[in-house]
């Protein structure tokens, strides 16, 4: 949980908070990029390594400044992404762009912007761009890595560890290689075979950059557990990130609109002004199913209620598939009004949600610095 003293405070002063909302704690992010640091130094013995913060993971522009002057450069996926990062001061050189949605004209533009990496995503795409280093003959400092594809399950991103020595041959532009090993499925072991099949397939004379998103979360960054990867300490490698990051830095808060309990059903039905249409994956966690932690306020006090009662937590959609969470401490005396406070819900919420589905207000989002919360 994140400073709940300081939250309390704001719950007590009904006027100050828009709910539903979303704090972030600036002490939170400090800390997890704290460990993500002594993680990646112990994982490449290097003092210094290159890190991006993933924009998808969170695009609210307070959050990217901030991220960003923590020494991060960002990782963008799309044309508005890459606009909206220029527009925050970002310089194209700390930029990078990953993922299939790159148009003729948007390749055109990061290449001519001098961004630090494209992240060639096909073949399709590599053409184009072979195509246009052709007709354009300048040298420019935009770097190119082909995103090697190491999801067993599909082939949609990237190229196959197959095609990768003959796209070397074919396109001697690209100086790196790209992978992302999904999403919370790092172990050391993972990493070692991916590179390892990676760099049997790559010609030894050919020294090329890594790009990696190890896909971590906060558990991952266990520093006892892990162990140098010397592949990755003799080459120049960079790595980019989101939810581990955030994830444990936010938390979404949330009044209470009905409270049903029919004495046939086990459990109270708790209806909550928000839901998906905010939060989307990180409180629908498809790992762990609920959310790490779900309690209530009462809304005069500020004070935590807990109770022993079970209850299902719905969002505000019409549909009764919006189940946010099932919990047992609910308490007989919550009211209309209460509030219910959702952890860890930082990274890939308003962004990554339906939120045009009822037409619900966004979220608003507060950063929460030195115990006084800012509007972000
Ligand atoms: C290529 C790439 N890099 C980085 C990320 C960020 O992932 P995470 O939030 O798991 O760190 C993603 C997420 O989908 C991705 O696709």
């Amino acid at each position: 949980m994140i400073e709940l003293e300081t939250i309390k405070k704001y719950i007590q002063n009904p006027d100050t908070l828009s709910y539903p909302c979303i704090f972030y704690s600036e002490a939170v992010i400090k800390q997890n990029i704290a460990l993500l640091d002594d993680f990646l130094k112990k994982l490449t013995g290097k003092k210094e390594v290159q890190k991006y913060f993933s924009c998808k993971a969170n695009p609210n522009a307070t959050l990217v400044s901030f991220i960003y002057n923590q020494g991060f450069g960002l990782d963008v996926s799309s044309e508005r992404e890459f606009t909206f990062a220029l527009s925050l001061g970002i310089e194209t050189k700390s930029i990078t762009v990953s993922g299939p949605a790159k148009q003729d004209h948007f390749i055109e533009r990061l290449i001519l912007s001098e961004i630090k990496a494209l992240h060639i995503d096909s073949i399709d795409e590599a053409n184009f761009i072979k195509y246009f280093l052709e007709t354009y003959k300048k040298d420019l400092k935009t770097n190119f890595t082909l995103r090697v594809n190491v999801d067993e399950n599909s082939n949609k991103l990237g190229v196959s560890i197959e095609q990768l020595s003959e796209c070397l041959i074919r396109y001697p532009f690209i100086s790196g290689i790209h992978f992302y090993l999904g999403r919370e499925k790092f172990s050391k072991k993972r990493l070692d075979q991916e590179l390892q099949k990676i760099s049997s397939a790559i010609a030894p004379h050919r020294k090329l950059t890594f790009s990696i998103g190890l896909g971590l979360s906060l558990a991952d960054l266990e520093i006892n557990q892990i162990t140098i990867c010397e592949l990755l300490s003799n080459h120049e490698c960079s790595f980019e990130m989101g939810r581990v990051i955030l994830e444990t830095a936010g938390v979404y808060l949330a009044k209470i609109l009905s409270i049903k309990k029919q004495k046939d059903f086990l459990a109270t039905d708790v209806i909550i002004d928000g839901g998906i249409q905010h939060l989307a994956s990180s409180l629908i966690d498809f790992k762990r199913k609920i959310p790490a932690d779900v309690v209530f306020f009462k809304k005069s006090s500020g004070e935590l209620v807990s109770g022993e009662d079970q209850a299902n937590i719905y969002g505000s959609l019409c549909l009764s598939s919006d189940l946010l969470a099932i919990v047992d401490n609910f308490s007989r005396e919550l009211k209309r009004g209460d509030i219910v406070y959702f952890y860890p819900c930082g990274a890939y919420n308003i962004n990554a949600s339906p939120s045009n589905f009822i037409m619900q207000n966004l979220a608003s989002e507060y950063f929460i610095h030195n115990g006084e919360i800012v509007k972000v």
